[in-house]
C-alpha cells in the first residue's frame, strides 16, 4: 500500500472518498468536519440531528456530496466517548474504515488523522496508528481462494491530510513507522494464515532467508545432523513422528557489532500440533496450523527491526518441525535429553512447545544476551485464563517484565502476568528425569512457563503465552479473523525503546 502525508484542505481535495470524523456527543462537529460539514451546506449536522449519527466507536456513514466539494463520497466515523478515546482507538476506527473502503470497492482515499487534533495525541504516534489501523485492517489472505469474482479489491493508496504543513515532518515519520511495522505484521500473518502442507518446517525456514536477504538480516539454517551434533535431544525428540526435517531457523539484524546491545526473540515452530501419541480430539485440530504464529512473529520482528534500523543487535531463533504420531514418534514415557544436559521425562506428547523451546532457550545463551524474550502458542490453560484478549506474560526478571507491559500499554496488544511461584514447581518433578513436561491441569499456563524458566537460565528473560490472542474468530477494528500477529507490535515498541536509551 502507498502512504502519502498531504497538506492542506480535506474539503478541497479532488478523489474517490475523503474520511473524518466525530466524537460521541458532539452535535456541532468542528475542525476538518466542521469544514466539510459547511461545504456540504450542513449535511453532517442533518445526520447528526436526525439521530441517525451519534459518534458511537467505529460507527460509519457514508455521505454523497453531489459536486459540492471535490470528493466524491464523505467517510464519517466515531470516535467514541473522548474521554476513552487512545492510540488503540485510532487504530481500530482506521481498520473499520479500511474495510468500509474496500465494501465500496474503493481502493484509494484521503483521511484526516484521527486524534492528531482534539484528540490530543502526539502527531507522529497519531500517524503511526492510522497507517497501522488501515494497513491491518483491510489485511485478506486469499491465496487459495480461486473464485476470483468473489473478492474485494485491494487498498492501493491512503493519504494523510492535515490543514497544518508545519505538522506533516512529524506525521510522514509516524506514517513510515507504522508502514514498517504493519507490513511485518502482515508479513506475520500470511505465514500463520498458511496451511500446514504449504508451510513445512522446510518451506518455513525458506521463507524466512528470502525475508533475511531482501532485508538485509543475517540468516542460518541449522539442520537436524547439527541439532544432533549440539545435543538438541528435546527439539528432536518432537521431530522424530515427522517424515519432515525439523529445522532451526536464525536471524540476524547487526550481527558482528559487538559495540551494541543484543536481545534474543525466540519463537515456537510447530507447524502442525496433532499432539503426536498423545492425539488432539479431531474437532477444531486444524486450527493447530496456527502453532507456529511465535516463529511467525520472530521472524516478524526481526523484518521491522531491519526496515527501522534499531541500534541492537538482534537475534531471532526459531526451532521448527511438526508434531505427529507415527512409527518412530516420541512416546509417553520417554525420556529426552535436552542441550542443557537436564533430562526430560515425556507425560504428554502434546506438550511439545516447551521441549522444542528448551532447546532453543539453551542455544540463545551463546550471545550473552541483555534479554530474552520467547513467544509461544503453548497452552489451552492460559486461553481458559485470559481468553482471546490479552497474552500471558511470565519471566524471571521484574523489570524486564514491567517494559513489556509499558510496551503492551502503549501499542493495544494486551498481556497479563501470571506468577512463576515456585510452590508451582512441585507439579513437574519426575520420579525418573530431572524434570517432566506436564504437570496436570491445575495452573497449567504456569507449569509451563516454570518448565521454560528452568532453561532459561543465565539472563533475563520472559514468555509470551499467545495460544489464546494469536487467532482471531471474528473480525473487529484492525483484526481481521484469522492469524493476528499479536506481539509483534509490542515486541518492537519495547526494542524501540531500547534503541532509544
Ligand atoms: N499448541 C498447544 C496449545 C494450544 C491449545 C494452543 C489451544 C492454542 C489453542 C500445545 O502444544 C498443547 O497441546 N498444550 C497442551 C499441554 C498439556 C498437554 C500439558 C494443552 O494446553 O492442553
Ligand atoms: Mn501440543
Ligand atoms: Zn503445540
Amino acid at each position: 500500500m502507498v502512504i502519502r502525508v498531504q497538506a492542506g484542505a480535506i474539503q478541497e481535495v479532488a478523489t474517490e472518498m475523503i474520511v473524518v470524523n466525530l466524537f460521541q456527543g458532539v452535535t456541532i462537529p468542528g475542525g476538518a468536519t466542521g469544514a466539510v460539514d459547511k461545504a456540504l451546506g450542513g449535511a453532517i449536522r442533518e445526520l447528526i440531528q436526525a439521530g441517525d449519527f451519534r459518534g458511537k466507536a467505529e460507527q460509519a456513514a457514508v455521505l454523497y456530496t453531489r459536486g459540492a466539494i471535490p470528493a466524491k463520497r464523505v467517510l464519517l466515523v466515531g470516535l467514541g466517548e473522548q474521554n476513552k478515546f487512545g492510540l488503540d482507538m485510532a487504530r481500530r476506527v482506521a481498520g473499520t474504515v479500511a474495510r468500509k473502503a474496500v465494501e465500496l470497492r474503493v481502493t484509494q482515499y484521503h483521511s484526516i488523522v484521527h486524534g492528531a487534533g482534539v484528540g490530543g495525541l502526539d502527531p507522529a504516534d497519531a500517524a503511526q496508528a492510522l497507517v497501522e489501523g488501515t494497513i491491518l485492517g483491510s489485511y485478506t489472505f486469499t491465496e487459495h481462494k480461486t473464485d476470483l469474482s468473489e473478492q474485494e479489491p485491494r487498498l492501493e493508496a491512503l493519504t494523510l491530510v492535515e490543514l497544518d504543513p508545519l505538522t506533516v515532518p512529524a506525521h510522514e515519520r509516524g506514517a513510515t513507522v507504522g508502514k514498517a511495522i504493519a507490513e511485518a505484521v502482515c508479513f506475520v500473518r500470511d505465514l500463520v494464515n498458511q496451511p500446514a502442507n504449504y508451510l513445512t518446517p522446510t518451506l518455513l525456514a525458506e521463507a524466512a532467508e528470502e525475508m533475511a536477504s531482501e532485508m538485509g538480516l543475517s540468516s542460518q539454517v541449522l539442520e537436524e545432523a547439527q541439532m544432533a551434533e549440539l545435543g538438541m535431544g528435546a527439539l528432536l525428540g518432537v521431530a522424530q513422528g515427522s517424515a519432515e526435517p525439523a529445522k532451526f531457523i536464525i536471524l540476524e539484524h547487526n550481527a558482528g557489532r559487538p559495540e551494541l546491545d543484543t536481545y534474543v526473540i525466540v519463537g515456537k515452530g510447530i507447524t502442525f500440533d496433532s499432539g503426536g501419541i498423545s492425539l488432539k480430539p479431531s474437532e477444531g485440530m486444524e486450527a493447530m496450523k496456527d502453532d507456529m504464529s511465535g516463529a511467525a512473529i520472530t521472524l516478524g520482528v526481526l523484518r521491522a527491526a531491519a526496515a527501522l534500523q534499531l541500534p541492537l543487535h538482534l537475534v531471532g531463533l526459531a526451532p521448527a518441525t511438526e508434531n505427529l504420531p507415527d512409527g518412530h514418534a516420541y512416546k509417553p514415557g520417554d525420556v529426552l535429553k535436552s542441550m542443557s544436559g537436564q533430562t526430560i521425562e515425556v507425560i504428554s506428547t502434546d506438550a511439545e512447545g516447551r521441549l522444542i523451546l528448551a532447546d532453543a532457550l539453551s542455544y540463545a545463551r551463546r550471545y550473552q544476551p541483555k534479554g530474552v524474550v520467547d513467544l509461544a502458542t503453548l497452552t489451552g490453560a492460559c486461553v481458559v485464563a485470559l481468553g482471546h484478549i490479552a497474552s500471558g506474560l511470565m519471566g524471571n526478571n521484574p523489570e524486564l517484565n514491567r517494559a513489556l507491559i509499558q510496551a503492551s500499554a502503549e501499542t493495544g496488544e494486551k498481556i497479563w502476568e501470571l506468577p512463576l511461584y515456585e510452590e508451582y514447581a512441585e507439579q513437574i518433578k519426575s520420579d525418573v528425569a530431572d524434570i517432566k513436561n506436564a504437570g496436570g491441569r491445575p495452573a497449567a499456563a504456569i507449569t509451563a512457563g516454570l518448565f521454560l524458566s528452568g532453561f532459561a537460565s543465565g539472563y533475563p528473560w520472559a514468555h509470551l503465552d499467545i495460544a489464546g490472542t494469536a487467532w482471531a474468530d471474528t473480525t473487529k477494528g484492525y483484526l481481521p479473523k484469522g492469524a493476528t500477529g499479536h506481539g509483534l507490535r509490542l515486541l518492537v515498541q519495547w526494542l524501540r525503546k531500547l534503541g532509544e536509551k
